[in-house]
């Protein structure tokens, strides 16, 4: 199959891109590079000894889009591109409701236009919001009240009506728990710009000196040692679901959790990183970050039921990728 991997130069999207290309797909990455670097698209080709053809285009630019779709017989998507940064989408809503939206709905049209069957959408546990654990596809949905979060809602609306009325399209709505770790080679990983918002970058920052030390953001929840759960997957699981829905999905809308359906507390995390990987992660308790919940871990057994997707990596794993990746290319 040819894919078309839109936001391929990003964190989950190259490693997919591996993914795909392992399994012998053809590959197209679309990406505006606006959160990640051009040099990716050589090491996804050092991994896998396959190139992928890569437009440095904008998906929310419909012409570029179409001269895309138009010059090559795409048998399906996967949506990446976006931005995805909670905190930033609530200091700049209007940005991220265009960018998500605009670009979902620019790519979906042109699928519809030229007849590609398959559409695979990176959502995001974000959309249960305030719901209890474990987190069930069948829930109603409350995104917390951050736009990144709506966005997601939206668009997997927008997803599901217009597959509603295209009967010979197929739809995955995928929703992505807490991606971490890096490929084993250590040449594609997670570099956010700027300093990272996310737990496990910072961490493996603070490994390597870039930064003095962790704020772990409040120790009075109600978990087993006060600080936030989280159901942290192996990006390269999240990448093998990617590829298990495109292979096995069928026509109509199909929604499910990728996670590992086990919750790992700030603490532990630290822990496990620090036995691992032999460093020190020097931490501070600070106050609770404002939009955080105590608890977001998934129910994982549609995936599994479905598609014969579960995660298979473990914690330990995630902190070797991640700190192998940080300390070759972070
Ligand atoms: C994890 C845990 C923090 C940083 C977000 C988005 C979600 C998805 C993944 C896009 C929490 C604690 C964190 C730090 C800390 N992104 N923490 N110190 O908030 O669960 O999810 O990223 O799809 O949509 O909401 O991830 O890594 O920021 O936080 O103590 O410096 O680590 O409080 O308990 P989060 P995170």
């Amino acid at each position: 199959m040819l894919i078309l991997v839109t936001g391929g130069t990003g964190y989950i999207g190259s490693h997919t891109c591996v993914e795909l290309l392992n399994n012998g797909c053809d590959v197209i990455i679309l990406d505006n590079l606006v959160n990640s670097e051009r040099e990716v698209v050589d090491r996804i080709a050092k991994i896998t000894g396959k190139r992928p053809l890569f437009y440095q285009v904008d998906a929310t630019e419909a012409a570029a889009v179409d001269a895309v779709f138009s010059a090559h017989p795409i048998d399906g998507v996967i949506h990446f591109a976006g931005l995805k940064a909670v905190g930033e989408s609530v200091e700049k809503p209007l940005a991220y409701y265009k960018n998500n939206l605009l670009s979902t709905m620019v790519i979906l049209e042109h699928c519809v236009k030229y007849g590609v069957p398959r559409f695979v959408f990176s959502s995001s546990a974000t959309v249960y919001g305030e719901n209890e654990v474990p987190f069930v596809e069948t829930m109603e949905l409350k995104p917390r009240s951050n736009p990144y979060g709506e966005t997601k809602a939206m668009c997997e609306k927008i997803l599901s009506d217009t597959a509603s009325r295209n009967p010979e399209m197929s739809v995955a709505l995928l929703r992505y728990f807490n991606p971490v770790g890096a490929h084993e080679s250590g040449l594609i990983g997670e570099k956010p710009r700027g300093v990272p918002n996310n737990l496990m970058p910072y961490v493996t920052q603070v490994a390597k000196g870039l930064l003095p030390e962790l704020r772990v953001f409040g120790s009075d929840y109600p978990t087993p040692d006060g600080t936030g759960v989280r159901d942290y997957i192996h990006v390269m699981d999240l990448a093998e679901g990617h590829l298990a829905a495109l292979e096995k999905m069928g026509r109509g809308v199909h929604i499910y959790n990728l996670g590992t359906g086990r919750g790992t507390s700030v603490l532990e995390l630290i822990t496990t990183f620090e036995q691992v990987n032999k460093v020190k992660i020097p931490y501070r308790i600070v106050d609770r970050r404002p939009g955080d919940v105590a608890e977001c871990w998934a129910d994982v057994s549609k995936a599994r039921r479905e598609l014969g997707w579960t995660a298979k990596r473990g914690i330990a794993e995630m902190c070797r990728d991640a700190w192998r990746f940080e300390q070759l290319h972070g």
